[in-house]
């Protein structure tokens, strides 16, 4: 009997993962919530959120349900592991007091200072006068992290005292975010790049580096976004570099979290910086990136199903076994984004594109517009046939892969010439780094 796999969430990261395990040849159904237009033509998709724990449980226990493989970090943090497993469900990913390595900066800080695990030295406050005192003190430019899962908005590089004056009376008299504590730590510079891992315990198989696009515009210009585009096969980093990167942060951390009685389960995304001295953490997070998980996956050789059901069952996996290819993708992101943006342009050309594309926020439009909780998950017709429309900020990802990062830049920016759709604007510049 092939296994039925649900997974969650509904951007690109969890296209790539579908796509993923659609190439194994254990996975005979695959679900997933709430999904996509383009998840649509390759599994089922379920219209519930991806924070709803207990819907999320009551469908996996009707559908029969083998595994369950979960991409975003709000279901883990809403413990959505803790409680499959309490009803004895197989699930990928960290449970909610694990997946405080990426939702608390001050609990990762602390592990990597208790771990000697490399990163920009810190201190945490809650109280506004003792942050501001501190940043008075110390050189500029200030980096500001609100303690807490922020939505991406919760870094602040202040240029000037004024600047990290109002970032502080944001963060901690206004309480916009919450919670009211700030880690304060020094400034680092250098090429960043994500380490993505898979990690059982102890064990810790690392996935190709890649490098994603955090601004909008060409030459890294413009406001921050959730990532405009990545490649693999890093122009600046030496086999000695990722060897480092590895054995002293990524294996350090997975053996810290098992010695904390906290053990990973799932991914671990490590953000690191090559400065000039030595590779840091930035940041850990504790699922797949995105849009890296498009450039990653399609690299893997090995059946996803073997390592997703392995970890979650904590049992040993076998090493997976990697593409020596590299990939570029490219994001189309609706204009205006990462501010305010309109939905509902139509997607025409999709047919005619000779490499991968995998959909970040699309749905479907049939006559009249409609919505992923109106639809049918098991209408194959209707996730095949509406018109496929915009529905998100960031809306596809175009990869190519190749030998060399020349031919698959130069595919991929061919390819996109044939989208057709009045609202997208993309980058001109991936991999630039590897251009120059
Ligand atoms: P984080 O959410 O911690 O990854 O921070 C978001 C972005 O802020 C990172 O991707 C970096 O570009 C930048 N950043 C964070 N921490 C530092 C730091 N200590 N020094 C320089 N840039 C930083
Ligand atoms: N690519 C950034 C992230 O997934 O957090």
């Amino acid at each position: 009997m092939g296994k039925t796999v649900l997974v969650i969430g509904g951007g690109g990261r969890e296209h790539a993962i579908v796509d993923a395990l659609s190439r194994s040849s254990q996975v005979s159904k695959i679900y997933c919530a709430p999904g996509n237009a383009g998840i649509g033509e390759q599994a089922f998709n379920v219209p519930l959120k991806d924070t709803d724990v207990n819907g999320l449980l009551e469908f996996a226990y009707s559908h029969k349900v083998d595994l369950t493989v979960v991409g975003p970090e709000a279901a883990l943090s809403a413990g959505i592991v803790d409680a499959f497993r309490a009803h004895g469900l197989a699930i990928f990913g960290h449970t909610a007091a694990a997946t405080a390595i990426e939702s608390s900066k001050e609990f990762a800080k602390k592990l990597m200072a208790k771990y000697g695990i490399p990163t920009a030295s810190y201190k945490a406050f809650s109280d506004y006068e003792e942050a501001l005192a501190y940043v008075s003190g110390r050189p500029f430019p200030a980096v500001l992290k609100y303690d807490g899962l922020a939505a991406g908005k919760g870094v602040v590089i202040a240029a000037n005292l004024k600047e990290a004056d109002s970032a502080l009376r944001s963060m901690l008299l206004d309480k916009s975010f919450g919670l009211g504590r700030v880690v304060v730590e020094d400034f680092l510079q250098g090429p960043e790049f994500s380490f993505l891992c898979f990690v059982n315990g102890a064990d810790v198989y690392p996935m190709p580096l890649s490098q994603d696009h955090k601004r909008a515009f060409d030459g890294d210009k413009g406001p921050n976004t959730g990532g405009m585009g990545a490649y693999t096969g890093l122009p600046f980093i030496t086999e000695e570099d990722k060897v480092f990167a590895l054995e002293n942060i990524m294996k350090k951390a997975a053996s810290a979290m098992v010695s904390e009685g906290l053990p990973l389960s799932g991914v671990l995304y490590g953000g690191l910086m090559k400065t000039p001295d030595g590779i840091k953490v930035i940041e850990f997070n504790a699922r797949f990136g995105d849009p890296e998980t498009e450039v990653v996956l399609p690299l893997l050789e090995s059946d996803i199903f073997d390592i997703f059901y392995g970890i979650a069952t904590g049992s040993a996996i076998k090493t997976p076994k990697w593409s020596s290819d590299v990939t570029l993708g490219v994001v189309l992101a609706s204009n205006g984004y990462p501010g305010s943006y309109k939905k509902g342009f139509e997607i025409r050309g999709l047919d005619s594109i000779n490499c991968q594309v995998y959909h970040m926020g699309t749905s479907i439009k049939q006559g009249s517009p409609l919505h992923l909780s109106d639809m049918d998950p098991y209408n194959r017709s209707e996730w095949c046939n509406g018109s496929i429309v915009t529905s998100g900020g960031r809306v596809l990802m175009v990869v190519a892969r190749g030998t060399d990062l020349a031919t698959a830049r130069d595919q991929v920016y061919r390819e996109i010439a044939k989208i057709d759709c009045d609202n997208l604007f993309y980058r001109n510049d991936i991999a630039h780094v590897a251009f120059e």
